[in-house]
Order: C-alpha cells, then sequence, then structure tokens
C-alpha cells in the first residue's frame, strides 16, 4: 500500500489553522512526551518554546519532502547522526511517534475530522522516517559519504549552519 501524500498534506495544512495552529500542537507534544515518557525528559536542554519551533519546522520538512527520496533520505540520516548527540536510544522512536500521532489527533479533532485513515497514514509516514533515521543511527560511518555529498559533516550538522534541520540551505527559511 502507498502512503497517501495528499492526505499527509492536507491534514498537516490543517494543523497549522486549526486549534492555535503549530504552536498549540508543538506545546502539547512536550507537555505529554515529558508526561507519558519522563524519562526522556532530561535529554532536553532547549525549552519547548523553543524546541517545538525546531520539531514542527522539521515535521514540515519531512512532508515537503515526502516524494523526494534523494533529499529526504540525506536529510533524515543525517538528522538521526546528530540525534546521537542528544542521547537520543532508538527504543524512543516509536514513543515519539505514539506522542505526535496521539497530540494530531486531539489538535485535528477538536475543529473538524480525525479519521483512522489519517492516523494510517501518519503512522506509517512516521515509521517510515523512524526506520530511516535507525538505519543512521544504528552505523553513523556508513553514511559519511553520502552526508558530505548532501553538504553535511560526519557529525549531521552542516559548518556555519545554525538550523541544521532546515530541509536546505538555498531554501528561505
Ligand atoms: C520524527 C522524528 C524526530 C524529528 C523530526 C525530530 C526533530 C528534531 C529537531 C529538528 C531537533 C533540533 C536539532 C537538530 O535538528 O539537530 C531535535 C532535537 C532533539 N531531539 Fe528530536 N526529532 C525526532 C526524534 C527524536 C526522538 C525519538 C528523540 C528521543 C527522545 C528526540 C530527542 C531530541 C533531543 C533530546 C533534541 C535536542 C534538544 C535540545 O536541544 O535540548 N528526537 N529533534
Amino acid at each position: 500500500m502507498s502512503l497517501n501524500v495528499n492526505l499527509l498534506r492536507e491534514t498537516f495544512e490543517r494543523a497549522k489553522i486549526e486549534n492555535g495552529g503549530v504552536t498549540a500542537l508543538g506545546m502539547r507534544f512536550y507537555a505529554r512526551l515529558f508526561e507519558k515518557y519522563p524519562s526522556v525528559r532530561p535529554l532536553f536542554i532547549t525549552p519547548p518554546e523553543e524546541q517545538h519551533k525546531k520539531l514542527l519546522a522539521s515535521v514540515s520538512a519531512i512532508v515537503a519532502a515526502v516524494e523526494k527520496p534523494d533529499v529526504l533520505i540525506p536529510y533524515l540520516h543525517a538528522m538521526a547522526i546528530r540525534h546521537l548527540k542528544y542521547k537520543t536510544e532508538n527504543t524512543h522512536y516509536p514513543a515519539v511517534t505514539e506522542n505526535l500521532v496521539t497530540v494530531l489527533a486531539e489538535h485535528l479533532s477538536k475543529e473538524g475530522k480525525w479519521t483512522d485513515e489519517m492516523r494510517n497514514t501518519w503512522e506509517a509516514a512516521l515509521a517510515t522516517v523512524n526506520k530511516i533515521m535507525i538505519e543512521a543511527a544504528d552505523n553513523p560511518v556508513k553514511f559519511a559519504e553520502e552526508l558530505a555529498a548532501n553538504g553535511f559533516e560526519p557529525n549531521g550538522f552542516r559548518k556555519n549552519d545554525p538550523r541544521p534541520w532546515v530541509l536546505s540551505p538555498e531554501l528561505p527559511k
């Protein structure tokens, strides 16, 4: 079954305008994450007020590039390798997915519909994201060449770029 890209995009567009938009969604994401998975709380240094903007910018980049694997895959590999520095473990990925899908469901149910198809679409998309990120987290050295070809250092950061989660330095930030 292929991913329903239109539904993914439509729901994300709705998330930006409904129920307080991405700020409300992002703040709720971290509030629930820390409540339900308190063991990950100490990993986060950046306050949720700032961190949620990065997360949502990154989700937005992923949704934008979902049909461009040549761009998306190196982006996700680099992000996973950066997350090693943040002490993220592979077992955290399903927790973050569960949390994101649950808060998205709450968010979109307030002013409109949230369907099983929407849930399945987001779960499928995030399962793929997790698989791609974990393959790099498991073996960062294997991806050094791919990262270099896409402007990333072996540690997943970009030289002189404080915003590595932005999809491409050429795109508007
Ligand atoms: C869909 C998967 C994920 C996305 C899109 C995502 C996105 C981001 C972004 C954009 C940043 C900003 C820094 C950077 O880009 O290097 C970040 C930082 C971080 N993420 Fe994630 N992340 C994901 C999964 C996870 C998971 C599974 C964990 C585990 C708890 C996690 C924990 C962290 C931590 C601890 C930071 C550093 C926060 C700080 O600066 O204090 N992330 N993430």
